[in-house]
């Protein structure tokens, strides 16, 4: 695959969910190119695993709370004295009529997948602010090829994501005069635990399955996690320094258009 190069050499990392799937990837990428990278994750043990597999430092978060947030960046910065990339990337899937879903699964999905992007980005940004005047950050906040159209049983999990897109874009916005970038990444379907959970879910056969998305998608295969960690790769260095409140979509081109 790519060769390393050092992309992104001498900068400091935070990736949520990094202890498995498209976070790993992300962490595997980070570390290759010469970032100092922390995992965090709700999931200690898995978390401890993965950062110690690539390099990588393990600290334990729960993206909903607060408190854990600023504990996590106070402690970053004791420890490396910068932030300079944030992957919010920690994430639930859910699939469930309107009508049959509780306010309580609802209110789930969105406090994992929203609000744990805009504390991620509130206290990332305050942390960046303290980088020295023009070097900024960048946030790359994962969304979904569900951020930008609807899904039968998306409800929650449609919400969250179209949400993230459009936070991506007011923190891009609002601290575009820092040098602190924004941009949201936008999955089609690839190849993790999550992914492998829903297939587990559905009746007939995961195998058939796989092979039929893969069919339909115009670059004729399931997304590999690697797909997403080279673009967080880009997002995170200095080559996107032009990139702002950009929506990267990476699914083999199954949202680009009709296929007759
Ligand atoms: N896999 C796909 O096909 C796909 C497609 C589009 C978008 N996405 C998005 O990409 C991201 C990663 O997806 P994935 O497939 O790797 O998922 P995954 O389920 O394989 O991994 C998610 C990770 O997030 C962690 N996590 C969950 N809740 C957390 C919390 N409250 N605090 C901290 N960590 C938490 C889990 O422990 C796990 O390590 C998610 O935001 C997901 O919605 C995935």
């Amino acid at each position: 695959m790519s060769k390393t190069q050092g992309r992104v050499e001498d900068k400091v990392a935070i990736v949520t969910g990094g202890a498995q799937g498209l976070g790993e990837a992300a962490v595997a990428r980070l570390c290759a190119e010469g970032a100092s990278v922390i995992v965090c994750d709700a999931n200690a043990t898995a978390g401890e695993r993965t950062a110690h597999r690539h390099g990588a430092s393990f600290l334990p978060l729960d993206v909903c709370q607060e408190a854990q947030w600023e504990a996590i960046i106070a402690q970053v910065l004791a420890s490396y004295g910068k932030l300079d990339v944030l992957v919010n990337n920690a994430g639930i899937f859910s699939s469930c009529p309107i009508d049959e879903m509780t306010l309580q699964a609802f209110e789930r999905v969105i406090a994992v997948n929203l609000t744990g992007s805009f504390l991620g980005c509130k206290h990332a940004v305050r942390a960046m602010k303290r980088n020295p005047e023009g070097v900024g950050g960048s946030i790359i906040n994962l969304s979904s090829v569900t951020g930008l159209r609807g899904q039968v049983g998306g409800a929650a999990y449609a919400s969250s994501k179209g949400g993230v897109r459009l936070l991506t874009k007011s923190v891009a916005m609002e601290n575009a005069r820092y040098q602190i970038r924004c941009n949201s990444v936008h999955p089609g379907i690839m190849q993790t635990p999550m992914f492998e959970a829903i297939l587990d879910k559905v009746d007939g056969a995961p195998d058939a399955l796989r092979t039929h998305i893969g069919d339909q998608t115009p670059l004729g295969r399931v997304g590999s996690a690697e797909d997403i960690g080279d673009m967080v790769l880009f997002l995170a260095s200095d080559e996107s320094r032009f990139v702002t409140g950009a929506e990267m979509v990476v699914d083999g081109g199954a949202t680009a258009g009709l296929p007759y």
